[in-house]
């Protein structure tokens, strides 16, 4: 795909160029060398199976991967987790091994939800692979195990969204067992949902010999060289809309951190917690409190907390609506904030400068409608010239989150990007992912 292999080399190029002073005496990310904890490249080799550890031939290999790609009206937006899942693909069927492949999409809570089929994806996935990808309408059961049965060695064939089974994310033994049945082997390469204990990223690696596909290889050891002693200031930037799921992270985040900058539907939830009218804005106000907290702890742990001091809002999110720039007394209150605005992102951008490790998560504002992407651009390509110029290493992950760099045409100018959003920002925190240790040996 988008020669990560290159861009990686590039980016400990960026790594080995800094060597100032870390400012915090903080051990990175909290984890020490040795640290059980630790995802350093020597304890993911000496812990992990691969596939090359992995005698497949003629054997069948249920693969999970996260193809939770973002989609609009049916169309898929951006295809990267697609893509950079196929090096597990092509090696295993390569290698003569039947892949049945799994995966979840969207949050359907258990029930069948047409609109949150898989098979417009299986459907870009043969497209990637230019072959055929079978498609059985359910994951487990009479279906599950006719599609598995069918499947020839070196062949492909795809299930239905775990997610429409209530079981997939209780972690549901029965569930995981079911799936087993269907192979001889498990790999997983869904690193970007290696935070969720799930059946399909947890019960299961105890049911089969399971390793780690390429992807999930790469990802953590990218991560791992990039930021494993980062480079002091360090900023984060979390946007975005998935506010309750990321607010622990935040949490913990200020104690790592030099500078948080919150930004999207985050940045909302915290100015209402704050008494700022925000009118329409998305805002999850039982969350209010949460946000008080993170700021308290932010002040004592010495991190500097920034959120937009002005908005783009208008009456509706749609494409043609009269988009205004106010301040944040001044918002309607028939009004959404959509974006930060101009003075927020001239902030933001001396903020960067300032910083030599940036990590992103979340766009700025809803950057898939125009001109609501116009902060998250201006930003993105601010960091694109600092990290290009050598003064910056920026690490960015999320499926959104890399739709927007696309958009902004600076994707490749990033140090490295990650598929992972929330894995990314948990693994950021420190924490074990339950997807990853389950694959311990
Ligand atoms: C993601 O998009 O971050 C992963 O696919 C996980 O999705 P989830 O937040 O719905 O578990
Ligand atoms: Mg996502």
């Amino acid at each position: 795909m988008f020669a990560y292999g290159c861009h990686h080399n590039r980016s400990m190029q960026h790594v080995r160029k800094f060597g100032g002073p870390v400012l915090k005496q903080v051990l990175p990310w909290g984890r020490r060398p040795g640290d059980k904890n630790g995802t350093f490249q020597g304890d993911l080799m000496s812990n992990f199976k691969t596939i090359d550890d992995l005698d497949v031939a003629g054997k069948r290999v249920l693969v999970r991967l996260d193809l939770n790609v973002p989609m609009r009206d049916g169309r898929i937006t951006d295809t990267t987790r697609i893509d950079r899942s196929m090096d597990t693909i092509r090696e295993l069927t390569a290698a003569g091994a039947a892949v049945i492949v799994i995966s979840h999409f969207g949050r359907p809570k258990g029930q069948v939800v047409p609109e949150m089929s898989l098979r417009p994806v299986a459907r870009a996935l043969a497209q990637a692979l230019s072959r055929d990808v079978a498609f059985a309408t359910d994951c487990i059961g009479p279906e599950a195990e006719a599609a598995a049965r069918a499947v020839a060695m070196g062949g492909v064939t795809m299930l239905e969204n775990l997610r429409f089974h209530a079981e997939e994310e209780a972690n549901d033994m029965d569930f995981a067992d079911q799936l087993a049945g269907l192979a001889n082997f498990y790999v997983n390469d869904a690193f970007s949902c290696a935070h969720r204990a799930h059946a399909s990223t947890e019960a299961i690696a105890r049911l089969l010999p399971s390793a780690a596909g390429r992807l999930m290889q790469a990802e953590l050891d990218a991560l791992s060289k990039a930021l494993d002693i980062p480079q002091r200031p360090v900023a984060a930037l979390v946007g975005g809309a998935k506010i309750s799921s990321k607010m622990t992270v935040l949490g913990h985040l200020v104690n790592q951190v030099d500078v948080l900058i919150i930004g999207g539907g985050m940045a909302n939830t915290f100015l209402h917690a704050q008494g700022i009218d925000i009118g329409k804005s998305l805002c999850e106000a039982e969350m209010a409190d949460a946000a008080l907290d993170i700021l308290s702890k932010a002040v004592a742990a010495g991190c500097k907390v920034v959120l937009p001091i002005d908005a783009v809002v208008a009456k509706e999110f749609a494409e043609g609506t009269a988009p205004q720039t106010v301040l944040l007394d001044a918002i309607p209150s028939d009004a959404m904030m959509l974006d930060v605005g101009p003075a927020s992102a001239a902030d933001l951008m001396a903020r960067v400068a300032n910083c030599k490790t940036l990590l992103w998560n979340g766009p700025l504002g809803a950057f898939e409608v125009k001109p609501f992407d116009a902060a998250t651009n201006t930003l993105a390509r601010e960091t694109a010239r600092l990290t290009t110029e050598g003064s910056l290493i920026s690490v960015a992950g999320g499926g959104d989150t890399v739709a927007a760099l696309v958009n902004a045409g600076v994707k490749e100018d990033f140090t490295y990007v990650s598929t992972a959003g929330g894995a990314f920002l948990e693994w950021l925190e420190g924490k074990e992912l339950p997807g990853v240790a389950a694959l311990k040996a």
